[in-house]
């Protein structure tokens, strides 16, 4: 499994903090931009990751930007993609259990990077339940 990263301006800084603790993991990453030099769209980064995910089912997505909102309202408009804001460690857990979410969203400048590594693994390590939540998730691509 690899996981795409992407990430605007607001969120560079953190996107790279989190590909460095991914790849001290040994996790093989998928950086889709920004560099972080220039301020730049958010929509556009979310559609990155998106394509790169509904071509790549298996993989595992993660977004950044300053709040987290706006590239999550983004790709959600994606069918496919089930992208989940991690505002807590419950919700790093039940995102996965629940909503088998492929997409993590963090926000930039809300987050610190100590909670947003501590959910991440929280979310890997995390099984999706199946059964009744199968059936809900099949129902949000109708
Ligand atoms: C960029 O300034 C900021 O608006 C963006 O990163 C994000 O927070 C939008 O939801």
């Amino acid at each position: 499994m690899n996981i795409a990263i992407a990430s605007d301006h607001a969120g560079a800084e953190t996107k790279n903090f989190i590909a460095d603790f991914l790849k001290n993991k040994n996790i093989n990453i998928v950086d889709l931009g920004c560099d972080g030099t220039q301020s730049v769209d958010y929509p556009l980064y979310a559609d990155k990751l998106a394509d790169y995910i509904i071509h790549n089912p298996s993989d595992l997505g993660i977004l950044v930007c300053g709040t987290g909102i706006g590239i999550s309202i983004r790709a959600n408009r994606h069918k496919g993609i089930r992208a989940a804001l991690l505002y807590s460690d419950e919700v790093a857990e039940m995102v996965k259990k629940h909503n088998n979410a492929n997409v993590m969203v963090f926000g930039g400048r809300t987050m610190s990077k100590e909670d947003i590594a501590k959910r991440i693994d929280i979310f890997l390590n995390t099984e999706f339940e199946g059964g009744r939540h199968q059936k809900r998730i099949d129902m949000l691509d109708m």
